[in-house]
Parts: C-alpha cells; sequence; structure tokens
C-alpha cells in the first residue's frame, strides 16, 4: 500500500499536520510520500493506491467555513483520475463542512473521496490520530 499524503498549508498547522498523518500511516506499514501540493511528486502520485489531501479551513470563523487552500489544491494538483481520496483540514474553532467540501473539490479533480477528517490546531497529535484510523479502517473495509 501506497499513500500520498500533500497539504497546502499557510502558517505550518496543516504541515504539521499532515506530517503526523503521514507517520501514523507509516507506523501502520503503510509506504508514504508526504508534499506540499505546489512541490507535487507526480511518479508518487500516479502509483499511489490513494491520496491525502489536508489544508486550513478559512471563512468567518462560526459561518462560511470553507477549504483555504482549495483554489491551490486544484490549480497545483494534476487531475486525480479514480484516485481514493482523503481529505482533512485544520480548523481553530468550528470547522463547519470544509472538510466535506474539500472532498468535493476533490471529487471534481476526478477522485472517489473516501473519507474527511478535522483537526484542531491545538490537538494536533489526538486528532491526526483519530484520522489516521478512520483511513486505515476503510482500508481494512475494501
Ligand atoms: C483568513 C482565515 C480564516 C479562518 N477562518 C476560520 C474559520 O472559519 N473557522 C475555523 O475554525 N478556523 C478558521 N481559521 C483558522 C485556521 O483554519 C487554522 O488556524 C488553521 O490551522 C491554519 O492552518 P495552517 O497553519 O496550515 O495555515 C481561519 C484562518 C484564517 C487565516
Amino acid at each position: 500500500m501506497h499513500v500520498v499524503v500533500t497539504y497546502e498549508s499557510r502558517t505550518g498547522n496543516t504541515e504539521k499536520a499532515a506530517h503526523l498523518v503521514a507517520a501514523g500511516l507509516h507506523e501502520a506499514g503503510v509506504t508514504v510520500s508526504t508534499f506540499p501540493v505546489d512541490a507535487p511528486d507526480y511518479g508518487a502520485l500516479a502509483t499511489a493506491d490513494a491520496v491525502v489531501v489536508g489544508t486550513w479551513c478559512g471563512g468567518l470563523f462560526f459561518f462560511g467555513q470553507h477549504p483555504g487552500g482549495a483554489g491551490k489544491i486544484a490549480g497545483e494538483l494534476p487531475d486525480l483520475w479514480d484516485k481514493a481520496t482523503f481529505a482533512f483540514v485544520t480548523y481553530a474553532h468550528n470547522p463547519g463542512k470544509a472538510a466535506d467540501k474539500l472532498g468535493e473539490v476533490l471529487e471534481a479533480m476526478g477522485s472517489v473521496n473516501l473519507g474527511v477528517g478535522t483537526i484542531h490546531r491545538n490537538k494536533l497529535e489526538d486528532d491526526a490520530a483519530a484520522f489516521v484510523d478512520s483511513i486505515l479502517r476503510e482500508f481494512a473495509a475494501t
């Protein structure tokens, strides 16, 4: 199993979360490639069994939440023809439906989005571990 973890991060929280997710998957025996969306490893993307994409939650904190890096993700990553994807956002107070919206962005790029996660910026370790568990459960079920 080979999984790409790619991210768009402004202030570093999503980057840290992405590396925690990658480390958790690696501990479970998954081969992982990790890079920011603006420096894609096309070879890894082509051969990956699944792609995990993370960004930050933008919005007005209690409404209008959206995946902050969606434009950059759609602009920088190649089309994800039939790839399995998982989407996550990091957030400060309330992510709303930002992670679901990121999943929709990935599906618009051609993927089949299998799951979403939200990772609080002050609980990166715990929330990343829960997201990894949800990914591993999905792998076990398919
Ligand atoms: C312009 C802006 C809008 C934000 N809006 C929200 C929001 O609506 N809800 C929320 O929970 N966090 C919001 N945040 C907080 C970020 O999502 C959070 O700090 C995130 O972890 C930043 O990720 P990064 O360090 O990878 O850039 C916002 C941050 C910025 C800069």
